[in-house]
């Protein structure tokens, strides 16, 4: 048996798990994933603002680790390696994060492992499987990232593409302000759009020509605008705009989003071969999204792993289980860890 400490403060929420794999078979056991949600924090700002995200952390942290050891009966002499999220995120935030798990791991003296956030992102659907479902083509979509990975392994993940602007979140988010609808917007969007004809408006699927697996939905945002407020005028009352309206918008724009993600998921898999797909991050919450790729999965006979909902947001089961196999693989960081903003790291 091998058991983790789990740390996630790259963005808005504070978690943190402790979570165990064990040698007589390939399933990893989640025994609690705290998380605390900075939510009415940042709501009044209308995003996140890093300064309060970072002191929030500092604030929580301590208390969910001591919370997280006594809820499950672990002492620190029963984990085997701290694992903490490195990169990406904000540096501020993650600076919280990677400082905590330095110092535990230095008192309590047990291995540190520094794990990417995203990647951890894109092997969140094997929590809780019975096998590894590698070879498989990773779609990550949440508030900061839109990404397809190649997942050989859990220590063997390629880039295949990446939004060159906006992330499908932050689109999401973006389109729910056009609206006044409230933030963070993708649920409202997705829950307006369930009442909605996703025929109505017949906005752009940008990138689909040609063989490249990167995404672009700043274009689709602007569409939004110019629908609302009228060709080239990007800011103006909602004064009219009946609730049909709204739900016809969000469910005509949610529709352009999730055609260009299905549509380029399949293209990674024809162009990799692989047979499987895996989707994480927050936006794989959404409804439309999941009903679409399941049809189209099934269609090409692919298989689909969603990760599950509490797995999707930001969250420290995915940073424990994705470190624990990286630990298991020998891979260590040393006590002068660092964290990073950028994705690549
Ligand atoms: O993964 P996540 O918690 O944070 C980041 O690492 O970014 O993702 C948050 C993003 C937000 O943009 C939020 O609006 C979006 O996920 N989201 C959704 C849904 N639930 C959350 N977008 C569309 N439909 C949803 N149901
Ligand atoms: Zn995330």
């Amino acid at each position: 048996m091998t058991l983790a400490l789990g740390i996630e403060t790259s963005c808005d929420e504070t978690s943190v798990a402790i979570v165990e794999t064990s040698a007589n078979d390939e399933r990893t056991r989640v025994h609690c994933n705290l998380v605390a949600t900075q939510f009415d924090l940042h709501a009044k700002f209308g995003g996140v603002v890093p300064e309060i995200a970072s002191r929030a952390h500092l604030q929580k942290l301590d208390l969910l680790v001591r919370e997280a050891l006594e809820e499950t009966g672990v002492s620190p002499a029963d984990l085997d390696v701290i694992c903490v999220t490195r990169a990406p995120g904000l540096i501020g935030a993650l600076l919280v994060g990677v400082t905590a798990a330095r110092t535990l791991a230095w008192s309590w003296d047990k291995p540190l492992l520094g794990v990417n956030h995203i990647h951890a992102h894109a092997t969140s659907a094997a929590i809780e499987l019975d096998a590894a479902p590698w070879p498989a083509v990773a779609l990550v979509v949440s508030g900061g990232h839109t990404s397809l990975y190649a997942v050989q392994d859990w220590d063997n993940i390629s880039s295949l593409g990446a939004t060159i602007d906006d992330a499908a979140g932050e689109a999401f988010d973006k389109v729910a302000a056009i609206l006044a609808l409230g933030y963070p917007g993708g649920p409202i969007v997705d829950r307006r759009a369930a009442g909605g004809n996703a025929a109505a408006v017949e906005f752009p699927r940008s990138m689909l020509r040609g063989d490249s697996l990167d995404f672009s939905f700043s274009g689709l945002k602007t569409a939004v605008l110019y629908e609302v407020h009228g060709r080239g005028r990007t800011s103006g009352g909602l004064d009219g705009i009946t609730d049909e309206r709204i739900a016809d918008l969000c469910a005509s724009f949610s529709q352009a989003v999730v055609d260009v993600l299905v549509a380029k998921t399949l293209m990674a898999v024809r162009k990799t071969g692989a047979k499987t797909i895996v989707v994480g991050g927050g936006v794989a919450a959404n409804s439309a999204l999941r009903r679409e790729l399941a049809a189209a999965c099934e269609r090409d006979g692919v298989a689909l792993h969603l990760t599950p909902m509490r797995y999707c947001t930001d969250n420290a089961a995915m940073i424990a289980s994705h470190g624990l196999r990286l630990f298991e693989r020998g891979h260590r960081s040393d006590l002068a860890l660092g964290a990073s903003a950028n994705a690549a790291e």
